[in-house]
């Protein structure tokens, strides 16, 4: 699959197969990752492998719509320095890398929120951070990306929207003639 491909391929998936994932493959998502692009390269970044099933549980709760962690066999959490500037832009940018090369490997996985923006990190930030041994001084938790083998299908798309796009100026949605 080539990487075009990938980025119309990823899909959040929910479902997952008994099977584990490899350390080879678990290797090979960190590492794309690790390849993000990032502001100034500051790279503030720290992912934590989480496999144990009681701590999986607990994120599993943290809100509403994670209850994948616990079915999930393998979840990656993207944490940024608290005290870098571009740390939610740059842990996101490594979460789709995460997410691409998941799809690239034949694997499903689907991105949790867990970062909130206001004046403070929003208490199911707090309640993840301390689950993974850590505190909103020093770290902030952008995400939760769940990873196990796919036991749901779903098509590739783009959702290409025109009214979306624009030449030249916001609403010109026509391409000006050549010339
Ligand atoms: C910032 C962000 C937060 C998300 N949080 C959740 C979540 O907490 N739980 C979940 O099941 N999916 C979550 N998703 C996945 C979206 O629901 C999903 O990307 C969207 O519905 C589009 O579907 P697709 O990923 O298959 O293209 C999140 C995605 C993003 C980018």
């Amino acid at each position: 699959m080539d990487a075009y491909e990938a980025l119309l391929s990823r899909r959040s998936i929910r479902r997952f197969t008994a099977e584990d994932v490899s350390e080879e493959h678990e290797r090979l998502l960190v590492e794309a990752a690790f390849a993000a692009p990032s502001s100034m390269n500051a790279r503030p970044w720290h992912f934590v492998v989480v496999r144990d099933d009681a701590r999986r549980a607990r994120l599993s709760g943290l809100h509403r719509w994670s209850g994948l962690l616990g079915r999930a066999p393998l979840v990656v959490a993207v944490l940024g320095r608290a005290d870098a500037v571009a740390w939610v832009e740059d842990c996101a940018a490594a979460t789709e890398n995460l997410l691409t090369a998941a799809t690239a490997l034949g694997l499903g996985a689907c991105w949790v929120g867990i970062y909130e923006n206001g004046p403070a990190p929003h208490p199911d930030e707090v309640a993840c951070l301390e689950t993974l041994g850590a505190t909103p001084e020093r770290w902030r938790a952008l995400c939760l990306v769940g990873v196990g083998h796919p036991a749901e299908q779903k098509p590739p798309r783009t959702q290409f929207q025109p009214t979306k796009l624009s030449f030249e100026l916001v609403g010109r949605h026509r391409r000006p003639p050549a010339g």
